[in-house]
């Protein structure tokens, strides 16, 4: 029996955006009919929860943050709850990016707790995971994303098919080095085998394909049998380069 997966292009703003051009971005994404294929979602700066709840609210994109706390409440500086983000209408959250991985001193524990708490939440917890170039040339790539994945087992296991796992090679990031199709259907395939061996919903979990993804070269990565979809940074900042992109998953 072949299981269906939800296919999803999520956007990654990152720490970019102003009011005004967000306003411009979010108009263009609002124009993405209703019947396409894939789940279309933006992860935006906190400060801008509410413009995206605001504009996007009778779109079909869905719209959640970059990062959350792993406590519920309380004396946390600086931190963001899972409570707060439903409040303004997320309904997805990354958690473990690379580049809080590396800047914020992230470990996979860390990670694992966050993606626990987004999904008690009733949040969707796209799961981040990926290897230094170090780690790829030492051949190591793969067991470096097995140990992310491993510490999130638990998640895998509780959250089912609701969990998204994101394979974002570090080395690929912003680089416009885009991992071939064959280098990411491998992974792909690797962490699917993963997940089951961990006693998640395999065959029913999207994975998504990070890194250098644009319009041009979409189609091909999104059509490896275990890609469901893609997590786009710089190219989610054009719209019509953004709906190209889910147009062709
Ligand atoms: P780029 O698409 O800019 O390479 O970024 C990928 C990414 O980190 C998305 O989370």
């Amino acid at each position: 029996m072949t299981v269906r997966r939800a296919r999803w292009v999520i956007g990654n703003w990152k720490m970019n955006g102003s009011l005004a051009a967000n306003a411009t971005l979010l108009a263009g994404l609002v124009t993405a009919p209703r019947a396409d294929a894939a789940r279309l979602a933006v992860c935006v700066p906190y400060p801008y929860l509410a413009q995206a709840q605001a504009a996007l609210a009778q779109s079909a994109v869905a719209w959640g943050a970059q990062d959350l706390s792993a406590a519920a409440s309380g004396a946390y500086t600086g931190q963001v709850s899972a409570t707060m983000l439903t409040e303004f209408g997320a309904s997805l959250v990354l958690v473990g990016h690379s580049e809080r991985r590396q800047y914020n001193g992230e470990t996979s524990a860390l990670v694992a707790a966050k993606a626990a708490v987004a999904l008690a939440a009733g949040l969707t917890p796209v799961i981040c995971v990926g290897e230094t170039l170090a780690e790829r040339d030492a051949g190591r790539a793969q067991v470096v994303v097995a140990e992310q994945l491993a510490a999130c087992a638990d998640v895998l296991r509780d959250g089912g098919a609701r969990v998204v796992v994101a394979y974002e090679p570090v080395w690929a990031i912003g680089t416009g080095r885009t991992a071939s199709p064959s280098e990411a259907q491998a992974m792909h395939a690797a962490i699917r085998a993963e997940i089951a061996r961990l006693g998640g919903a395999a065959a029913a979990t999207s994975l998504l394909y990070g890194g250098s993804v644009k319009a041009s070269n979409a189609a091909e990565l999104f059509a490896q049998p275990d890609i469901d979809g893609g997590l786009i940074g710089g190219a989610s900042l054009v719209a019509a380069e953004f709906l190209a992109i889910a147009a062709a998953a």
